[in-house]
């Protein structure tokens, strides 16, 4: 028997990546989502889909009254920073409440195999070049501070309830499934690599360049961008090693290469045949020159290779979604 696994947020972004990886490498996966800001359409092939929200306490019981799991992974979370900083109690009551809920309701139906989404923003200012999981944990924004607060109750139900669980600390996710069908679909869109595509596809008349005075060779931040499969992978590494061992632990995601907002533009240039306008705008706040990850462990520990190293292989197909599917999913 396939070993059944619940996503829950399997309907967004990286949800729905690993939803479309796990079915491939035969798990039967059932998606719990709110659709608030999931698609339906994004996971068509999931054995189940279930339109609960994990703050309704009384249908999220019910649900594990008739439903039984190997393992959960939990991508059910706001995610933009700046937001974050606006809404604090949102955050908190989606990122840390509503997971406590999903975490006790696990417990009470003996389910004891988590995989959480964590994130980079974690670790706030780096004070080394290349972040590491030791590096210290100081967040700059709510949306970090609401993921490191959970990471903090999964190490005290593993000391206290035995809960076996692995974080995993993206740094910036991007691209698409090869296939073109599924990808990127905020509202609002937020993030450098769709907004560049959406000015490509002629959506926006220019995209802003946030800050050209940072301390980096050409003056603009530099990121580590992340396959979305590449992301996948790591997860179902990840899951397959807490389902064996039953151990805890924590892991950096990312490409260990950084390149910077201009070297992203000239890469979606060159991938689009487009122009791609651009205005200098001010620094955004609580952005950091550069963020890059150390991804050893995450390498030796679960035999993680990431496929997709190059801005340019990453931005190629990011592009195959964004031009077929303007609009996103239209749901
Ligand atoms: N940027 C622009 N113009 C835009 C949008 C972004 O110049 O219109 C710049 C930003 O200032 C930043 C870079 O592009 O320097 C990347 O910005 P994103 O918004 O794409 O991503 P962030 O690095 O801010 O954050 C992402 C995720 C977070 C996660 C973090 C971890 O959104 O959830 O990566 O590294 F925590």
């Amino acid at each position: 028997m396939p070993q059944h696994i619940l996503v829950t947020g399997g309907a967004g972004y990286i949800g729905s990546h690993v939803v479309r990886t796990l079915l491939h490498e035969g798990y039967t996966v059932s998606v719990l989502d709110n659709l608030i800001n999931g698609h339906r359409k994004s996971v068509a092939s999931a054995a189940g889909f279930y339109q609960i929200d994990l703050g309704d306490v009384k249908a999220l019981r019910s649900f594990f009254d008739t439903h039984s799991f190997d393992a959960v992974m939990h991508f059910a979370a706001f995610i933009e920073a700046g937001i974050s900083m606006r809404k604090p109690a949102e955050f908190f009551e989606n990122n840390c409440v509503n997971g406590f809920h999903l975490l006790n309701e696990m417990l009470r139906h003996g389910i004891k195999t988590f995989v959480f989404s964590s994130t980079a923003a974690v670790y706030g200012d780096p004070v080394d070049d290349r972040i590491t999981e030791d590096h210290r944990l100081k967040p700059v924004n709510h949306y970090g501070r609401t993921k490191l607060m959970f990471e903090q109750l999964l190490n005290m139900y593993e000391q206290s309830y035995g809960l076996s669980s692995v974080a995993l600390r993206y740094f910036n996710a991007s691209g698409a499934d090869d296939s073109g069908g599924i990808g990127e679909d905020h509202a609002p869109e937020t993030h450098l690599i769709p907004l560049v595509l959406q000015t490509a596809v002629g959506l926006r008349e220019y995209i802003n360049i946030f800050g050209t005075n940072y301390d980096t060779p050409d003056g603009t931040c530099i990121r580590d961008y992340i396959h979305v499969n590449d992301l996948a992978s790591a997860h179902v590494l990840a899951l397959k090693k807490v389902l064996s061992d039953q151990t805890s632990d924590v892991f950096n995601l990312g490409n260990g290469k950084g390149f910077s907002v201009k070297e992203v533009i000239e890469a979606a240039r060159t991938v689009t045949g487009k122009k791609i306008p651009v205005k200098i705008a001010a620094r955004r706040e609580g952005d950091p020159a550069v963020l890059v990850a150390d991804s050893t462990k995450a390498k030796r520990v679960l035999g993680w290779k990431p496929n997709y190293r190059s801005i340019q292989s990453i931005v190629e197909s990011a592009w195959k979604w964004h031009e077929s599917n303007p609009h996103g999913f239209q749901d």
